[in-house]
């Protein structure tokens, strides 16, 4: 049994390369119901059974980028793009904000037509119009001048899954021109400009080993990012990774009761990817120790064409019934879905 090493990460948090590869490899049912009963618990000391809620805008799906698992990418032709106005983005935030949301995410791919004029022009005025809402971004790599110029104009938070931590498979999953030591520069970025910063990874993506994910661990282990995002790998049927199998939905479920366990304080999301491969997913994610949903506030007619995999969970929903649904989910589990911001809070208490 691989109890001892769950209870070690527990208190030292932090494990060996050689230990995480063990645990990751070959834990069984009884490692997998003591992992999770373990982070539920750290989760319910946390945040006690409260959910935050997050608005996800996906604002854009012209991506500059051509990553080979995600439905998006720049080589998808057959995809019909669309960028959403500044107008079209206040709506949804209105909408997001009489729905009780504090946190908009405003997600998109590597679009050019954003410049940092326009983008941060959309930042102020979001702040203006909220002050006392969170926002988040989630569009991908740019320049320091740029990260810091969304970060003065108001953004607080910045997600970029950092996707694996081992620079061979980055070179495996990306074309030459996405550079791993270029993503990871930007994470640090990220995190010395001030923003709560999230990375994370797939679960089960094509090539990913035990040993890669162990090095995941031991990346999230150093950087303590304030936001960790993952999900399994779910094949897009436009993409070179089309035939790969689905992330299997027990180890991701295991990897992010780790996390919770790693970094008690973390805000964890279950995320759209894990609600996708099974419907009552994101429960699951939150018995495992998971404290964050994120509905999607983007307008109907847009959602999907906003496909990183096939089957993607909400997209026949509005904005309304994905939240009722995503309320009603987790109210049945016995938690409150809050209206507050849900920023970072370290825990003072422990060292
Ligand atoms: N399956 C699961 N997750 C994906 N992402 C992109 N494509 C896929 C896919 N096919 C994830 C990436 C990215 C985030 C926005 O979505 O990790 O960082």
């Amino acid at each position: 049994s691989n109890q001892a090493l769950i209870d070690l990460l527990n208190t030292q948090h932090e494990l060996t390369q050689a230990q995480w590869v063990q645990l990751i490899a070959t834990f069984d049912r009884e490692d997998m119901a003591y992992a999770t009963a373990i982070a539920h618990q750290l989760t319910i000391d946390k945040f006690g059974k409260n959910i935050f809620f997050r608005g996800i805008v996906e604002f854009t799906n012209y991506c500059r980028n051509d990553c080979r698992y995600c439905g998006i990418r720049h080589s998808n032709h057959q995809l019909q793009r669309y960028r959403l106005s500044k107008e079209d983005i206040l709506a949804c935030c209105a909408d997001g904000y009489a729905h009780g949301f504090r946190t908009f995410v405003l997600q998109g791919g590597e679009d050019p037509y954003f410049t940092t004029e326009r983008f941060t022009d959309i930042i102020a005025t979001i702040r203006q119009q909220y002050p006392e809402c969170a926002i988040t971004l989630s569009i991908g790599e740019t320049t320091r001048e740029a990260y810091q110029a969304f970060f003065d104009a108001g953004a607080n938070r910045y997600l970029l899954r950092h996707e694996t931590a081992d620079p061979r498979l980055y070179r495996r999953w990306h074309p030459p021109r996405q550079r791993f030591e270029h993503r990871m520069k930007c994470l640090q970025e990220l995190k010395e400009i001030g923003y709560q910063t999230g990375c994370g990874f797939m679960v089960g993506a094509p090539f990913q080993t035990p040993e890669v994910l162990a090095e995941d661990m031991a990346y999230i282990t150093a950087f303590k990012p304030e936001m960790l995002g993952i999900g399994p790998f779910l094949p897009h049927s436009q993409t070179p990774f089309r035939d790969y199998p689905a992330g299997n939905e027990t180890l991701t479920l295991f990897m992010l009761s780790l996390c919770r366990i790693l970094q008690p304080d973390v805000l964890l999301p279950a995320t759209t990817a894990l609600g996708t491969v099974q419907g009552n997913g994101r429960q699951l994610g939150v018995l495992a120790g998971c404290n964050v949903v994120m509905p999607n506030l983007s307008p109907f007619s847009v959602r999907k064409q906003y496909l990183l995999y096939d089957n993607k969970a909400g997209i026949k929903d509005d904005a309304a019934s994905g939240i009722k649904k995503l309320t009603d989910q987790m109210n049945q589990i016995g938690y409150n879905v809050i209206s507050s911001r849900g920023d970072y809070q370290p825990n003072t208490e422990k060292k």
